[in-house]
């Protein structure tokens, strides 16, 4: 038995067999989300080989419960190609979901603006991605699968869903792409303007590895940043975790209500 199978049923023999009908990734300072389900949290040590977020502002832990009656399983934390320097180790995790029945998955992340109108504490939905970083989570996979299309990665129609509940709530959320730089240091400013030339409107240090994990799954994708600060350079201010950690809440909470609307639309 391959070890996602193993981990599903284990986590099924906890939190029962019903398949959740939306994956939830929580990025840096949105962990708290986890805390909304009503379900059965299992600690990530509690599942031997999973990788273990250690960044702090994240909550590592998965909930299986519900979330405005739909049946969610919330990552409190990923871990992040900077942490070990493996890009595929989120694909665990990944095929957990996909084991257990899951075929959609929203990422959160928070990420730095490269433009002047998605100012921090706003909302960016991904409409695409830059791999910035030159790493791949799929190099030495040995299928032909690893030739993964990624002509519309993000998922039009869970976009459109998240677009719909946004307008629904009154949020602004706009649509940009986003660039993978691998982190864990923060930007120059020359890397911030190259990256806007390239035509990146976001950037942060996580999801790009996932939404390629979930795609060479088959499962459909969606990611929504929240925005903590301005890329390097372009506004008058240190960047920091501690400014992610302290700023993404403020998003945070908009995403919760986002997010909410979009279940109760499912
Ligand atoms: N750069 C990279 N990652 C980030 C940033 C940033 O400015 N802000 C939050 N995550």
């Amino acid at each position: 038995m391959s070890k996602s199978a193993e981990l599903a049923d284990l986590i099924r023999a906890k939190a029962g067999v019903e398949p959740p009908a939306l994956g939830l990734i929580l990025g840096s300072g949105l962990g708290h989300l986890a805390e909304e389900v009503e379900g059965v949290a299992v600690p990530y040590s509690d599942l031997p080989g999973f990788p273990h977020a250690g960044v702090s502002g994240h909550n590592p832990k998965l909930v299986i419960g519900t979330l405005e009656g739909v049946r969610v399983a919330v990552f409190g934390g990923r871990v992040h190609y900077y942490e070990h320097g493996n890009p595929a180790e989120m694909r665990l995790p990944l095929e957990i979901l996909r084991e257990l029945g899951c075929e959609q998955l929203l990422l959160t992340n928070a990420a730095g603006s490269l433009r002047e109108d998605i100012a921090p504490g706003g909302l960016m939905m991904l409409s695409d991605h830059i791999n910035f970083s030159g790493n791949n989570p799929l190099i030495g996979e040995p299928s032909d699968a690893r030739f993964v299309p990624l002509t519309e990665a993000h998922d039009p129609q869970i976009r459109a869903g998240l677009a719909a509940a946004a307008k629904a709530e009154g949020i602004d959320l706009p649509e940009g792409v986003y660039c993978w730089f691998s982190g864990p240091c923060f930007e120059t400013p020359a890397e911030i303007r190259a990256a806007r030339i390239f035509g990146a409107d976001a950037l942060g240090m996580s999801t790009v590895p996932e939404v390629i994990l979930a795609r060479f799954l088959g499962l459909r994708v969606a990611a929504v940043s929240v925005i903590t600060n301005m890329g390097a350079g372009m506004a008058d201010e240190q960047i920091s975790h501690e400014q992610t950690k302290a700023i993404a809440p403020m998003g945070a909470a908009k995403l919760e209500r986002v997010l909410r609307r979009y279940l109760q639309q499912l």
